[in-house]
């Protein structure tokens, strides 16, 4: 069966991507069909900045962080990335534990939900990953949600509170990555690289 891993694209302290993993990671929990879903929060994982000396796609790394972090994508069969939007974009912390592997992240299945305290959502950060990705070999999967107002959806107490309306497309969301990750769980996956 499957494993989804659910990673919160940002590493600031208090970050509203934390409520919003969470609720996705209970609400995937839910389904049948994946063997195990995990919480993957940047900033525990605490990454530093690429400092491995060669090319990702060699798959040699010198440091016991950057093996950490391959064995935890590469025992990932499809990912839900949720990530905040940073000044137009997507923040630092994302593309660099993206940069760091390579193999690892190729041909699995990835959607993306995107957050902002503005009107957008973080759309416009969603789409300006979407070619990091690609040229990652990944498979964006189904449309990205885009939640506006992030301040007023995330509650310090509460957590995420999302409408019925957020709450559709995110069912929709999981269940097209749901579909695509049972479809290509027979073929195999893994770099290879423990
Ligand atoms: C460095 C930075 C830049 C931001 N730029 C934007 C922006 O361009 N548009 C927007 O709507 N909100 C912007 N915001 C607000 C964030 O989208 C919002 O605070 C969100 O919660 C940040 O994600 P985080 O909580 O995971 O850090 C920015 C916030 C930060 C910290």
């Amino acid at each position: 069966m499957p494993r989804l891993s659910i990673i919160v694209g940002s590493n600031r302290p208090g970050s509203n991507g934390l409520p919003v993993g969470s609720w996705l990671l209970r609400r995937a929990s839910e389904r049948e069909p994946f063997g195990e879903v995990g919480l993957v929060d940047l900033a525990e994982v605490g990454l530093p900045f690429l400092d491995e000396p060669e090319h990702p796609s060699t798959g040699r790394y010198r440091y016991q962080h950057t093996r950490n972090w391959s064995a935890l994508i590469d025992a990932s069969d499809a990912f839900l990335v949720v990530l905040p939007m940073y000044n137009g974009g997507y923040g630092a912390a994302l593309k660099n534990a993206l940069d760091f592997l390579y193999a690892e992240w190729r041909d699995k299945p990835v959607a993306l939900v995107s957050y902002s305290a503005g009107a957008s959502g973080g759309a416009p950060a969603a789409e300006a990953l979407r070619p990091v990705l690609e040229r990652l070999g990944m498979r964006l999967t189904g449309e990205p949600v885009a939640l506006p107002g992030i301040d007023e959806l995330v509650d310090g107490e509460a957590g995420f509170r999302p409408t019925p309306a957020i709450v559709a497309a995110l069912d929709a969301l999981l269940d097209e990555v749901t579909a695509v990750a049972v479809a290509g769980s027979g073929s195999g996956s893994g770099s290879g690289r423990r």
